[in-house]
């Protein structure tokens, strides 16, 4: 069975995903670096990103867990760009020509357009759909593999509220954003639904793990 599972990610101690502003120069707001600085400290972010060194511990283990299994991945509109990409025809993706992700990767979003051919094995394709529809088109695409659910909170939270997330990994990080996009609004309860499992890290983060 083709799961959807969520990867390294990351909120604050008041359940942000993101901060407050986003724009080109600041693609997570206020809360710049802050929620990810555990994982770009890991060996699997130095890999990714052609750098050296990197940590091995408890949030390396966590950290590459985002690539076996997985066929597709399927995204928000605000983790593909900042806002008002969508006027911008020659706008790419954060990532360059080779994104991280080399599989086919769905972008949500009501306003698609043709899709791209990356290199490394990327394909982005813009689909306006529930997220039930996208979840299948990406199914079908992962192959028998999984798909991996990428963020942002808004289009994590339709699909947790929506009963399609398989396995959720969060990463809850020591800060305090008090603004931003809130993952757990209108999610009451939904902790009935799965297994969870809490690992601390010496680097101060909590990973938490929901398994249906
Ligand atoms: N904390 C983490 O680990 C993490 C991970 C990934 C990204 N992020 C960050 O999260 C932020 C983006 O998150 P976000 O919550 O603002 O936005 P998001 O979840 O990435 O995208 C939401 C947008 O996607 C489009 N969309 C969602 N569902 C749709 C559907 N079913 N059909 C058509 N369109 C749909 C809509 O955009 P339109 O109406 O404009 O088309 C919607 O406003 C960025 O700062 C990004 O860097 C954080």
């Amino acid at each position: 069975m083709s799961r959807a599972r969520v990867h390294n990610f990351s909120i604050s101690l008041d359940g942000f995903g993101t901060g407050d502003g986003l724009s080109l120069e600041a693609p997570f707001g206020h809360a710049a670096h802050r929620l990810h600085t555990w994982m770009t400290a890991t060996r699997f972010w130095a890999d990714m990103t052609g750098g050296d060194g990197g940590t091995t511990g408890v949030d390396g283990s966590f950290a590459e867990q985002h690539g076996p299994g997985i066929g597709a991945e399927v995204m928000g509109a605000g983790k593909f760009g900042p806002p008002g990409w969508q006027d911008d025809p020659e706008w790419r993706g954060w990532w360059g020509d080779d994104p991280p992700f080399h599989t086919p990767t769905y972008v949500l979003t009501h306003r698609p357009r043709p899709s791209l051919e990356m290199a490394g094995g990327t394909t982005f394709h813009f689909l306006d759909a529930p997220p039930a529809e996208a979840l299948a088109v990406a199914q079908e695409a992962a192959g028998g593999q999984d798909v991996r659910i990428g963020g942002g909170p808004t289009m994590v939270r339709d699909f947790l509220a929506a009963g399609l997330v398989d396995h959720l990994h969060l990463v809850q990080v020591p800060i305090l954003l008090g603004r931003g996009v809130r993952l757990w609004d209108g999610l009451e309860g939904l902790e009935a639904q799965y297994d969870v499992e809490v690992v601390a890290s010496p680097s101060g983060v909590t990973h938490l793990t929901f398994t249906r």
